[in-house]
C-alpha cells in the first residue's frame, strides 16, 4: 500500500520532491497551511498539537517562532522551485495563531509574498480565539493582507464554555466578530461545538441565534469528539460527565441546517454554511480537493502530487532541525492509486456535490444504489452519475463513506 521513501531515513538538508510529485505542480491549486502551536491554556476537549508555556519546555519559544515558520517557508520554495506554484490560499491555524504579535504573522505573510507567486485575490485565514484580539491587532492583520478569520466561539452558554475550558465569555466572540468586520476583514467565520455534556436544546438554540446575530459568512458547527487522552475523556470515564448521545447530536445538527438555513446559509461541507460561493473557505475546499499544500511548522501535514509528509511534532524539535539547516519532515508517504481513490471518497462524499459514481468501485457502485433505496443519497443525482448526500446522509456521512469504500 503506501510506500515510505528510503531518502527520509535519516533527516536529509532538504526534502526531495519525486519527479511524480513534481508533475502538475505549476496546473494545481496550491495553499500554504501554518501551525501556530501554542495556546494559553488548554481546553479540556481538544487534542491538537499545540502547547501552554508550562508545557513548551525549552528549544523553542513563541518569540522566535515567526523566524522558524519563515525558514521552513524558504526550505519550502527551494525545494518546490525553480517553477513555483502560485499560492491561491494562506491558512494560519493552531493553537492560537493570535497568541503571537500580529506583527509576527504580518512577518510571515510578509515573505510568503517575497518568496512564491501569489494569486489575485488570494484569501488568506487566520484563527483566533474571540479572547486575544483588539480592534487595534485585527486592523494589523487586514493591513497586512489577511482577508478572512475564523473565531472559536464554540457556544453561547457559559456553562457549556466552562464544561470545555473555554476562556472567553458567551458575548466575545460576537463582538470579535464585529471588530473584524470594522477593521476590513472580507469574510469572518465562528466555530461552534455542540453535544458538550449538559448543554441543552435551548443552550443550542441560543449559540445559533448569537452567531447569526454577528456579522458572519460563515459557520462551522462540529459535534464534539471525545479525544482519548484528554480531560474530558478522563471526565467521562470517572462518570462526572455523561458521554454524548448519538441521537442528541443527530438533533441539533438538524436544528443547526433548518436554523442556518433559514437565515441564508447554505451547506457546502457537512459540517460547514455559507451564505454565498465566495463565502466558502477555499483553503479547506483545497484540502477536500485533494489538491496541493505544504503545511509549515510543527507536525503539519503536506500533500503534493500524490507525496504525502509531516513534520515532527514537538516545537523544539521542529525548530532545532531548521538551526541547523535540516529539513523538519518526520517522515513521508507516496500515495499509490487505491489510496488516492480513498482520499477521493472520503473528501468528495461530505460535499454538497458529491463525487461521481465512478470515483467508487464496482462494490461500492453496488452500496451506492443500496444507499439510495435507504434514503441516503439523492435518486436524481445518482440517476445522473452522481454520490450526493441527502438530508439524512448527512447525519450519517461518516458510516455511509465506510460503507462505499469498504
Ligand atoms: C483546534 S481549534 C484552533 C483555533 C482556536 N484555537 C480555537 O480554539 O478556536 C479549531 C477548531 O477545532 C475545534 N475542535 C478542537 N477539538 C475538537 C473536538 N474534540 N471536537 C470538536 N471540535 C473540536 C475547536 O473547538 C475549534 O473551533
Ligand atoms: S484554544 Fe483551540 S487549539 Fe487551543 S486548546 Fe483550545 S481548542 Fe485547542
Amino acid at each position: 500500500m503506501n510506500t515510505v521513501l528510503p531518502l527520509l531515513e535519516s533527516p536529509p538538508r532538504t526534502l526531495q520532491l519525486p519527479d511524480s510529485a513534481r508533475e502538475g505542480l505549476t496546473r494545481t491549486p496550491f495553499g500554504l497551511y501554518v501551525h501556530v502551536p501554542f495556546c494559553a491554556t488548554r481546553c479540556g476537549y481538544c487534542d491538537f498539537n499545540t502547547y501552554t508555556a508550562d508545557e513548551l519546555g525549552p528549544g523553542a519559544s513563541r518569540a522566535e517562532y515567526a523566524g522558524t515558520a519563515i525558514a521552513e517557508l524558504r526550505q519550502a520554495a527551494e525545494t518546490l522551485g525553480p517553477d513555483l506554484p502560485t499560492v491561491s490560499t494562506v491558512f494560519v491555524g493552531g493553537g492560537t495563531p493570535t497568541l503571537l504579535p500580529a506583527d509576527d504573522l504580518a512577518a510571515v505573510l510578509a515573505e510568503v509574498r517575497r518568496l512564491f507567486p501569489v494569486a489575485d485575490g488570494v484569501e488568506v485565514t487566520t484563527e483566533a480565539n474571540p479572547e486575544t484580539v483588539t480592534p487595534a491587532s485585527l486592523a494589523t492583520l487586514r493591513a497586512a493582507g489577511f482577508t478572512r478569520i475564523s473565531l472559536g466561539m464554540q457556544s453561547a452558554a457559559e456553562h457549556v464554555l466552562a464544561v470545555l475550558d473555554r476562556r472567553h465569555t458567551p458575548g466575545r466572540a460576537v463582538e470579535a466578530a464585529g471588530e473584524a468586520r470594522a477593521a476590513g476583514f472580507e469574510h469572518v467565520n465562528l466555530d461552534l461545538i455542540y453535544g458538550t455534556p449538559g448543554e441543552t436544546d435551548a443552550d443550542w438554540s441560543a449559540s445559533l441565534d448569537a452567531v447569526l446575530a454577528a456579522p458572519v459568512d460563515h459557520v462551522s458547527a462540529y459535534a464534539l469528539i471525545v479525544e482519548e487522552g484528554t480531560r474530558l475523556a478522563r471526565r467521562i470515564d470517572r462518570g462526572e460527565l455523561p458521554v454524548p448521545d448519538d441521537d442528541v447530536l443527530a438533533d441539533r445538527y438538524e436544528q443547526a441546517d433548518a436554523t442556518l438555513r433559514a437565515a441564508g446559509f447554505d451547506w457546502y461541507e457537512v459540517s460547514n454554511w455559507a451564505t454565498s460561493g465566495a463565502a466558502r473557505c477555499r483553503h479547506n475546499e483545497l484540502y477536500w480537493a485533494n489538491a496541493n499544500w505544504w503545511g509549515v511548522g510543527p507536525g503539519a501535514h503536506s500533500h503534493v502530487g500524490g507525496l504525502r509528509w509531516w513534520n515532527v511534532k514537538h516545537p523544539a524539535a521542529h525548530a532545532g532541525r531548521l538551526l541547523r539547516g535540516e529539513s523538519p519532515v518526520q517522515d513521508t508517504e507516496l500515495l499509490d492509486d487505491d489510496d488516492r481513490a480513498l482520499e477521493t471518497v472520503m473528501l468528495g462524499l461530505r460535499l454538497r456535490e458529491g463525487l461521481p459514481l465512478t470515483a467508487l468501485s464496482e462494490a461500492g457502485r453496488a452500496r451506492a444504489a443500496d444507499a439510495v433505496v435507504r434514503g441516503l443519497l439523492e435518486p436524481a443525482a445518482h440517476a445522473a452519475g452522481r454520490a450526493v448526500l441527502t438530508d439524512r446522509g448527512r447525519l450519517l456521512a461518516d458510516a455511509l463513506v465506510r460503507d462505499l469504500t469498504d
